[in-house]
């Protein structure tokens, strides 16, 4: 019996009271600073996120999902959202509109990760993009945002990370004296460090193991070598999120799972901190969209996982409000009036009003259980007395109150209720 593949899992309906939940204050907030919504392909050419994300990460190295297709083409399942929406900007040449281009995505990305609670191979991301524009006022506006999407789910005790990792001007200067005080510990790496040491230092930071993290706490600080330029971006981030009453911890370590950062990074997660914690990240990007074969661009952005958002909204027990249920059930009792339920079911729902027509033949005792257990407030019966007469039985199910109405008059009842 085939089974949802390891990492994955169905939505039931019950969970997407959550889900809708979450996508409406995604669509709200986005309406709210001006973001369109943008979606692109599920998968890309694999090149675009090797280009992109890059060798010595984990994402490249252990987890894309990467296939040919049967022309031979070399694709890849959509890993993470961002370097999608640059080719899109590229492409469609949207740089030709009044910059920033603002844009926004709801949509599932592909890891292959060893899944536990808060990590899977299939995981939804909600994320939005600012590209075309430099400020600094913009990256405080893309945390506060972020911030305020958290506020409006009605998460608390969430803490801002936040870093900047510089430019391919003043980084290089800072992976030397990094390397450096890296390979004074090199026995005591772990073989993924090792590699990282090699292939991409700033990621040997970002190490989860003890051993590595105790060598990352004595290395340099990346904000100590920072460029003017760069130095007075991170100042101006900092001063425009003061002015907004954002608090944020300043984390000189806080690197990012993907290498096409540049300066300000930060990263949100609960206070008290589990396993696969951190709520959403992001950061500027400046040089991406140039490395895809645009112009140069700078841009910033932010994405967050709506699994790990859905898992602490039950974990701070937040009232969810509970999707609509339908208006009316509609009973009846022999054949004559199922033909006439099956005709007025069909007029109820041209008119917006939302029935389920009881099906089968369950009699009436088990159809009114079953307008019961849905929860449904009115119930309409059908039966040949009331019919004789053109009329239906209309039910409270909460009071249990009853009355007869014309069967003309259904519509004009049931929709001011
Ligand atoms: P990311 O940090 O790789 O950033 O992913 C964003 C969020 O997606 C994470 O903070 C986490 O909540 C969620 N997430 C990632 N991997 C998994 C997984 N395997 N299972 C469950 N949830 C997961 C990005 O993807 C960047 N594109 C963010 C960005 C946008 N930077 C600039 N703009």
């Amino acid at each position: 019996m085939p089974k949802a593949p390891r990492g994955t899992f169905d939505i039931l309906p019950q969970e997407h009271v959550y889900w809708k939940y979450v996508e409406d204050k995604a669509n709200s907030l986005c309406r709210l600073y001006g973001y369109q919504s943008l979606s692109t392909p599920i998968f890309e050419d694999a090149q675009l996120f090797i280009k992109t994300i890059a060798g010595g990460t984990d994402i490249i190295d252990k987890e894309m999902y990467i296939f040919a297709d049967k022309s031979g083409q070399e694709l890849a399942l959509r890993a993470e959202g961002t370097a999608p929406v640059c080719r899109a900007y590229i492409e469609h040449g949207l740089f030709n509109l009044p910059q920033p281009v603002k844009l926004y995505y709801i949509g599932p990305a592909f890891r292959y990760e060893r899944p536990q609670a808060g990590r899977y191979r299939q995981h939804h991301q909600f994320g939005f993009e600012a590209l075309g524009e430099a400020d600094p006022a913009l990256d405080a506006e893309v945390i506060e945002m972020a911030r305020q999407f958290f506020d409006s789910l009605g998460l608390s005790r969430l803490s801002i990370h936040l870093n900047s990792i510089g430019c391919k001007l003043c980084r290089p200067a800072y992976l030397e004296v990094l390397k450096q005080h890296y390979a004074s510990y090199i026995d005591h790496l772990c073989p993924d460090c090792k590699a990282r040491l090699i292939r991409n230092p700033l990621r040997l930071l970002d190490c989860k193991k003890t051993s590595c993290q105790e060598i990352a706490k004595t290395a340099p600080k990346i904000t100590d070598y920072l460029c003017p330029e760069c130095q007075l971006h991170f100042q101006s981030v900092q001063k425009y999120l003061g002015a907004m009453n954002i608090p944020f911890h300043l984390n000189p370590r806080l690197v990012r799972g993907l290498d096409y950062y540049t300066r300000t990074v930060f990263e949100i997660e609960p206070r008290e901190k589990g396993g696969q914690s951190t709520l959403g990240g992001g950061g500027r990007y400046d040089d991406l969209i140039e490395s895809l074969g645009g112009k140069p661009t700078p841009a910033v952005g932010f994405a967050a996982g709506l699994e790990r958002i859905i898992l602490n909204l039950k974990k701070q027990k937040i009232d969810i409000p509970s999707l609509p249920k339908p208006d009316a059930f509609i009973a009846y009792t022999g054949e004559e009036a199922k033909i006439e339920a099956v005709k007025i079911a069909s007029e109820l729902r041209k008119a917006g009003i939302a029935v389920i027509l009881a099906t089968g033949d369950k009699s009436l005792k088990g159809q009114m259980r079953q307008a019961n257990s849905l929860g449904i407030a009115y119930a309409l019966i059908l039966g040949e007395q009331e019919l004789s007469k053109r009329s239906a039985m209309l039910r409270d199910m909460r009071s249990g109150e009853q009355k007869t109405i014309p069967l003309s008059e259904i519509a004009k009842i049931l929709k001011p209720r």
